[in-house]
């Protein structure tokens, strides 16, 4: 054999032994993630792809160094998506940092189901929609790429960082030219009355995925990866989990009660809820003769949406 061939043979054997090693040895840690042998191998295949795509100029040793340290983060129940940096979320890939919710694929099917609902609106062009509590933006960045209805968003939250990623994923998915404006606004939704009327007022449809787990039932029922590492205040509310509807109820029913409130005015608003109970909670809140409420379930068959209309 020539002996030019035969060394780089022997390297690409060493580095196929050397990757056979890494592969079983971290495995465990993605084991002990997943609990799935299947699953763990499938986990490593993406970190080793992803972390080989984010890093391209790299060496081949700080690559292994970068997979080594994520499976032991996996291990201890990092979760998979702060690693691999993307979610995916109908047909976007949404960016996802650590500081901001990681999107959920029960949020994905509501606003799937919202799209017609948006459409029918009888309300004129562009139709004025609300992304509330907007963490990394994956709800109007869906409508923004799916909505051919020209359409305005206006999209709150009050972490900078969310909002931050929210802009990087709405310029990443911005597909055609229906998005005729995007605006965003760091806003605490509980203590800025004033500018969430005015901001409200405007609006057609409001979107929500507000925090809606009470601090009791994060800290005995949340899987261990969610209380570690995602951030608390995207997912507690005080007031068995429901300060973030009744107080944007309070806001609304003010606003309906203001002679000058358009007939256009909050047409639509759907929120995301966690459980029947919260479900039943919500449709009160709007119950009476000014607002239809359905209740949506999600494919597990759990009540997960509360869609309010404005008869
Ligand atoms: C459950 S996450 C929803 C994120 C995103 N809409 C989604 O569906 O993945 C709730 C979001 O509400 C934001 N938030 C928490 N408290 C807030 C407040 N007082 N005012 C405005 N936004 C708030 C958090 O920063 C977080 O991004």
């Amino acid at each position: 054999m020539n002996p030019s061939f035969r060394m780089l043979l022997t390297i690409f054997l060493y580095e196929q032994s050397i990757s056979l090693q890494l592969r079983n040895r971290f495995l465990a840690d993605l084991y002990r993630a997943t609990e799935s042998i299947e699953q763990a191998k499938q986990e490593w295949k993406w970190i080793c792809q992803e972390l080989r795509e984010l890093y391209p100029k790299d060496s081949k040793l700080h690559i292994q160094r970068k997979i080594i340290q994520a499976c032991k983060l996996r291990g201890r129940k990092y979760p998979l998506q702060y690693i691999l940096q993307t979610q995916p979320f109908g047909p976007l890939n949404i960016q996802c940092s650590p500081g901001v919710l990681i999107p959920r694929w029960e949020t994905e099917e509501w606003v799937e189901r919202t799209m017609p609902l948006l459409y029918s609106l009888l309300v004129p062009n562009p139709v004025r929609i609300m992304d509330l509590c907007s963490g990394s933006g994956c709800i109007s960045s869906y409508i923004s790429a799916s909505f051919k209805r020209p359409h305005c968003l206006h999209i709150i939250d009050i972490s900078s960082k969310a909002l931050h990623v929210s802009a990087k994923n709405l310029l990443a998915c911005k597909q055609d030219s229906s998005t005729l404006d995007t605006q965003f606004h760091k806003v605490n939704v509980l203590s800025a009355k004033k500018p969430m009327l005015n901001l409200l007022r405007n609006c057609h449809a409001v979107l929500c995925n507000p925090p809606y787990i009470s601090p009791n039932e994060f800290y005995s029922n949340t899987d261990l990866s969610v209380r570690r590492y995602e951030p608390k205040h995207a997912l507690i509310a005080q007031e068995d989990g429901n300060q973030f509807y009744k107080i944007i109820a309070s806001y609304v029913f003010e606003l309906l009660k203001d002679p000058l409130i358009t007939k256009d005015a909050l047409r639509l608003l759907v929120f995301e809820i966690g459980s029947s109970e919260q479900a039943k909670y919500v449709k009160n809140l709007f119950s009476g003769s000014t607002f239809h409420t359905t209740i949506w379930k999600d494919s597990a068959n759990l009540d997960r949406t509360v869609v309010v209309q404005r008869t």
